[in-house]
Parts: structure tokens; C-alpha cells; sequence
């Protein structure tokens, strides 16, 4: 029997009110998962409106279509596997004049977690995957940890990971499968944990930041984000909203930058007296700090523990008021 796909979509009142969803709208979800947060925004859309939905996995891909005709049958919906690095081509394939709304809800969703032989979890035995589109030949978890070599290893577990312990895992792994190639996920969690110095094996599993690396290498998580949400803001119309959950600073920083670029006017030097680079502010960012769950949330949902939204809203060209006011919304002073 096919097990149910439980997600509880993240900052779901947050994401309504900043995203604002409006009757006949276009909204693209570039990270569909089960519907969670697409349900809720279609709902709000109605049969004028239009649900593009996109998910590099089948199995996410089959949930919410189950959910979506479950919650809104009315609404017209398009729903496509891909990577939202690849969102020209999806979006020029379906001959769009542009979308009012984007939703990027990064990482991975509970069903894949918890499905043991996707290989994400450090938790349960599995084959070392950790590919989100599981039916394509790319890139597995097994033939980085066998393949690479010490340096990148290393690399990636610090620049991904942020594991202080990169070099000493690196070295650990190497050793280990000089013996016999790296199969698993508890063996490459036990490798780990072995590494790790005795004093700081008592918190959190020592492999959290090794898997996270991981996962991040095989699915080319960073690169996909710049490409998807730069596609993004362009295919926005004005007025539209963006708005991304990142679940990791790598991410963030990503979408802090790109906001924070792509919101800035004229960028030449103070010293030029007349402005020679032409830069003109494209979005606004709605979100001056990122917007974090208010503890209820993180206590019934531990996986919305470091989740942090950031949205922004496209300008109209030449910049004109915007078609919608800023919702009211959380928002701070500059992070
Ligand atoms: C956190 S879940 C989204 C959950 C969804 N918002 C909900 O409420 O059900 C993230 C989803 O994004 C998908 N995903 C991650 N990276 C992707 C990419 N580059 N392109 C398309 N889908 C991606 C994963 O397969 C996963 O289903």
C-alpha cells in the first residue's frame, strides 16, 4: 500500500499575507511538495486563476495533485516535473505572459525524509541516494563519498555543511573506503560519528551537517536557487510577489543578496557627481529581517525550526506605485 504524504507546510499564515494571493492570479509554486502552501493560495485564486506547480520529484508531484483536486477542483492547474533552475524552459512551454506570484519553499519535505530508501536520513538504513528526481541517472550520494577526493570532500562538508570537523571526516571517509566502498546511511553516519572528537559527540547527530552537505552537493541545491529565482523576479509581472523559505544560511544568504541587489538603485561611486550605471531598483523587498515561526509553530512542527521567509515585489517598469499597497506584514529594521 502507498504510504500517505504528510507535509505541514512552514509559515503558511506568514507566506498568505505577504504573498497576498488575489482572485485570477497566476501563481507558480517552483517547489510544490504536497500541496501544503498551494492549496491554501489556490484556494484564494478561484477559477480565473492559475496554479503552475513544479517538483523535481514524481511522488511529490502525484500528492498534490491528489490535494489540489481535493481543495480547489475549480482552479486550473499545471503541474510539472523539473528543477526550477529549469524555469524558462517550463514556463515558456506553457506560453505564459509572466506569473503574479512565486513560491520557493527550499529543501527537502517530510515524506522524503521520512521514506527510508530515498537515503536522506542518517536515521534509517538505506542505499546512500539523497537524489530528489530518484528516477533520473545523476549524481548519488554513494559515488560522491567513493569518488571525490579528500580535498573536495572536505570542501564540500565545510562550505555546505558548515562542519568544523570537514578535514577530519574527509580523512575518516577516505579511510573507510579504501577497505570497502560506502554503501549506506548508517554506515556513513557511523564513519562520522567515529570521527568526531568524544567531547562533542553528545548533541545533535554528528552526521547532521555531513548529510545536509551532501544533499546539497547531489541535487546542485545553490546553483538551482540563483538560476530559479533570477528566472523568477523576470518572469514576475509588476506588482507581483516572490517569496522564498530558506531552511539553512547558505540559502539565505542567497536570497538576502539577490532581494538586496536586485532592490538597489544607482550603484556607482558617491564620488561621480551624475550616475553612469543606469541601475534602477527592479523589487522591493516586503521583508526588511526575514520573517522566523513564532515558537507554537516550531513545537508542533520541529522541521519549521530555522525557517526564514523573505518576500519581494516587483516593480512596475520606470517605478511607478506598485499595483498592490505593501501588505501589512512582519517586518523590521534591516538584517
Ligand atoms: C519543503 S518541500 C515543499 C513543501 C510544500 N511547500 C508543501 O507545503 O507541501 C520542498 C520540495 O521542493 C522540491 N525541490 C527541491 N529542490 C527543487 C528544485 N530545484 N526544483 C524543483 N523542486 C525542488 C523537493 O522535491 C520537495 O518536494
Amino acid at each position: 500500500m502507498k504510504a500517505a504524504y504528510r507535509h505541514v507546510p512552514v509559515l503558511l499564515g506568514e507566506v498568505l499575507d505577504l504573498l497576498d494571493p488575489r482572485g485570477g492570479e497566476v501563481y507558480v509554486d517552483g517547489t510544490l511538495g504536497g500541496a501544503g502552501h498551494a492549496t491554501a493560495i489556490a484556494e484564494r485564486l478561484g477559477p480565473e486563476g492559475l496554479v503552475v506547480g513544479i517538483d523535481r520529484d514524481p511522488t511529490a508531484l502525484e500528492a498534490a495533485a491528489s490535494a489540489l483536486e481535493a481543495a480547489a477542483p475549480e482552479v486550473p492547474r499545471v503541474l510539472c516535473q523539473g528543477s526550477f533552475a529549469e524555469l524558462d524552459e517550463i514556463l515558456v512551454g506553457r506560453a505564459l505572459p509572466g506569473a503574479d506570484l512565486f513560491l520557493f519553499d527550499l529543501g527537502v519535505s517530510s515524506p522524503q525524509l521520512d521514506v527510508a530508501d530515498r537515503g536522506f536520513s542518517y536515521h534509517r538504513e538505506a542505499p546512500l541516494d539523497m537524489r530528489m528526481d530518484p528516477g533520473e541517472r545523476t549524481l548519488t550520494a554513494a559515488e560522491v563519498v567513493n569518488t571525490y577526493n579528500e580535498a573536495d570532500l572536505a570542501r564540500i562538508l565545510g562550505a555546505y555543511g558548515g562542519e568544523r570537523h570537514a578535514r577530519r571526516i574527509a580523512a575518516a571517509i577516505v579511510a573507510a573506503r579504501a577497505k570497502r566502498a560506502i554503501g549506506t546511511t548508517t554506515e556513513l553516519a557511523r564513519i562520522v560519528a567515529d570521527a568526531y572528537p568524544a567531547r562533542e559527540r553528545g548533541g545533535r547527530h554528528p552526521a547532521r551537517k555531513t548529510f545536509q552537505a551532501l544533499r546539497i552537493e547531489v541535487n546542485g541545491e545553490l546553483d538551482a536557487l540563483s538560476k530559479g529565482l533570477e528566472a523568477a523576479v523576470r518572469w514576475l509581472l509588476p506588482g507581483g510577489r516572490i517569496a522564498v523559505i530558506s531552511y539553512h544560511s547558505l540559502e539565505d544568504r542567497i536570497v538576502k543578496r539577490l532581494f538586496g541587489e536586485l532592490s538597489k538603485g544607482c550603484i556607482c561611486p558617491p564620488e561621480l557627481p551624475v550616475c553612469v550605471c543606469g541601475h534602477v531598483p527592479v523589487v522591493d523587498v516586503l521583508t526588511s529581517r526575514p520573517v522566523t515561526p513564532a515558537p507554537e509553530e516550531v513545537e508542533a512542527n520541529p522541521r519549521a525550526r530555522s525557517a526564514k521567509l523573505r518576500v519581494a515585489r516587483k516593480r512596475e517598469p520606470g517605478g511607478a506605485s506598485p499595483r498592490h499597497p505593501v501588505p501589512p506584514g512582519p517586518s523590521g529594521s534591516a538584517e
